[in-house]
């Protein structure tokens, strides 16, 4: 199989790409022309690299990225600056999800699997999710002020209103982590349907390793990805 990683360069992105070689998995990765990634991951037998902005690739140039790939990857995600976050493109990540989808529907073959890598943050009212009356506020107030959540909610809305789970071509999981830390080594971690935690009020932690290797799981254990398809889960370190 081939699998195409979005935002391989970034934090929890340059994990999946590990844990699609340590699994020998052929992996394609979108880069930027600035992106800086260990020599060990470009020299890799099992990587092509492609250079280029996702939101700028035209549609020939959609359809060859995403040719011969079983599954996309998306860990995009503003970069944590003030033109990350409040220049453009605004709504990076929804466009990207936007981009794979109207590409893997125009392409001949085989279904797409796609995994977006979510948030806690976002809730899956399709699925009756609730928030509490203080969770709404502050939701709301994110929404509003901060347009890299606007982009993680419209990025999962995308999939699920939009695309929904009769699509003939596309197949999707939207994985949802809880706060992000760093460590170098797996550990336990749980996956349930729904939010076990306030990710406002009682935030629990989810290391970017755990979920990489729930993310390469999904896409290359079929048992995993028919448990979860068209779900949102969530993923919490124990
Ligand atoms: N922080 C949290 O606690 C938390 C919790 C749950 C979910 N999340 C979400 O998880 C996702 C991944 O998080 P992360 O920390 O692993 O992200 P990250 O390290 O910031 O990586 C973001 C990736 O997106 C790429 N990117 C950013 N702007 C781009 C643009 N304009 N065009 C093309 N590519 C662009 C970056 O490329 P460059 O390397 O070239 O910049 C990088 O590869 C994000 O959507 C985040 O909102 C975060």
């Amino acid at each position: 199989m081939r699998v195409l990683v979005l935002g391989a360069s970034g934090a929890t992105g340059s994990l999946v790409v590990r844990q699609l070689i340590r699994r020998e998995i052929q992996t394609r990765i979108l880069i930027r022309k600035s992106a800086v990634l260990p020599e060990e991951v470009l020299e890799s037998p099992l990587v092509e690299t492609v250079k280029g902005s996702i939101n700028d690739l035209g549609q020939s140039e959609m359809d060859k990225l995403l040719e011969n790939c079983d599954a996309v990857i998306s860990c995009l995600g503003h970069n944590i600056s003030l033109k990350g976050m409040f220049g453009k493109p605004r709504y990076l990540v929804r466009d990207a999800m936007r981009s794979v989808c109207e590409t893997a529907e125009r392409s001949a073959g085989k279904n797409v699997k796609i995994v977006l890598m979510s948030t806690t943050a976002y809730t899956n009212t399709s699925s009756k999710e609730k928030n509490s009356l203080g969770e709404r506020i502050i939701f709301s107030l994110l929404t509003l002020l901060l347009p890299p959540h606007r982009d993680n909610v419209r990025a999962a809305d995308f999939l699920i209103r939009d695309i929904g789970r009769s699509n003939k071509r596309i197949e999707w999981v939207a994985v949802r982590p809880d706060t992000l830390t760093h460590s170098d080594v797996e550990s336990s971690y749980e996956v349930f349907e729904y939010r076990v935690r306030s990710p406002i009020f009682n935030a629990g932690k989810t290391s970017r390793i755990n979920v990489s290797h729930f993310m390469a799981e999904l896409v290359t254990d079929d048992r995993l990805w028919n448990k979860w398809l068209f779900k949102t889960p969530t993923v919490y370190d124990k």
